[in-house]
């Protein structure tokens, strides 16, 4: 039976009204172990370069990123979520560059593990730092509308996963929608014995329009131009088939899993821990930090009470983890709490 009662007898106010009964009848928390910060890295010594619709947000090179990861380390966030920045050089329509054990994310992961162990080090899987079109997979050369190929991104994507997973990444994150990616990426690092490699899966990714600035901040917004991803990405207006995916994602071998954007799909994260009971993520993502900021530049909102309340959504609804870029500050303010 649910529990019910009747005014005067029940007033829902009564635990309200101090502070030490609202804190022992509070639900959800936030803790700087739920954290993930999302991180763009560049070439280059002593860079750091500003994102304009991303403002806080930058692009560094490995010396200035060890920094950051030191920073995070001591606010006792538990892992990094690295995005390169490819120069045009870098980008070609096979994507080569991205399993090339020499290139900047293999050399990055290796230096941030020599220097902090103990620090998570995740890595994006997906093609679209290195493709010449922007799109996340390989596409049809003879197709005039561009399809992305999924059984020959496949290949790509293993190869990929695996350079990663050499280098040292612990998480090895597929961010492309492909079908059969996960169960074709774990093959690909159990052949090479890497078994405790762990595959952070974004299973319902949608196809938003809130990964705006983060594709400012990778450069690859020109590169996709007037393109898109609906091919591969979901549609918003879907739920059932995000279910679906990670179900499918379940069964492939993934461990952890991840719904994206975060804000506008509170109810798909809590679809998700409800009815599958899986480790889940959520991003809260570039145009959802854009957002925010615009208000709070503008004196709108307040910082740290909205973007507190934000992130506990996301424990409300159910999410054991959150990529953010608010991440280092979050755990800052958790902190001052204490
Ligand atoms: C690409 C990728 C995207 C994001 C993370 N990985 C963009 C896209 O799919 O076009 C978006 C993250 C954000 O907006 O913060 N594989």
């Amino acid at each position: 039976m649910r529990p019910t009662g009747n005014f005067p007898v029940t007033r829902m106010r009564r635990m309200r009204r101090d502070d030490f009964s609202r804190r022992l009848m509070r639900e959800s928390r936030l803790s700087a172990d739920d954290l993930i910060y999302p991180v763009f890295v560049l070439e280059g010594s002593n860079v750091t370069q500003s994102v304009p619709s991303m403002p806080g947000v930058t692009r560094v090179s490995l010396d200035n990123l060890l920094r950051v990861a030191e920073e995070a380390v001591s606010l006792g966030v538990p892992a990094l979520a690295l995005f390169p920045v490819i120069d045009a050089a870098g980008k070609t329509q096979g994507a080569e560059e991205a399993w090339n054990p020499d290139g900047l994310v293999p050399r990055v992961v290796q230096a941030l593990k020599a220097r902090f162990p103990e620090l998570g080090v995740i890595t994006d899987v997906a093609l679209d730092p290195y493709t010449s079109h922007g799109q996340d997979g390989l596409i049809d050369p003879d197709d005039p509308r561009g399809y992305v190929l999924n059984d020959e991104t496949l290949e790509a994507l293993a190869k990929q996963a695996l350079c990663h997973a050499q280098a040292g990444a612990d998480v090895v994150a597929p961010s492309d929608m492909m079908d059969g990616r996960v169960a074709r990426i774990r093959a690909e690092l159990d052949g090479d014995n890497r078994i405790h490699t762990r595959i952070l899966a974004y299973s319902a990714k949608y196809a938003s329009s809130f990964y705006g600035p983060f594709r400012d901040a990778v450069g690859s917004a020109g590169n996709l131009g007037k393109g898109n991803k609906y091919t591969y990405q979901m549609d918003p207006a879907n739920s059932d088939e995000a279910i679906r995916e990670v179900a499918l994602d379940i069964a492939e071998g993934a461990d952890m899993f991840m719904v994206k954007p975060g804000m506008p799909y509170l109810d798909i994260v809590r679809r998700v821990k409800s009815e599958l009971q899986v480790p889940t993520y959520v991003y809260q993502v570039s145009g959802e930090y854009a957002m925010l900021k615009a208000a709070i530049a503008n004196g709108w909102l307040a910082e740290e009470a909205c973007v507190m309340e934000a992130l506990l959504a996301f424990k409300r609804a159910g999410a054991d983890g959150i990529l953010t870029y608010f991440a280092l500050d979050a755990a800052r303010w958790l902190k001052a709490e204490l």
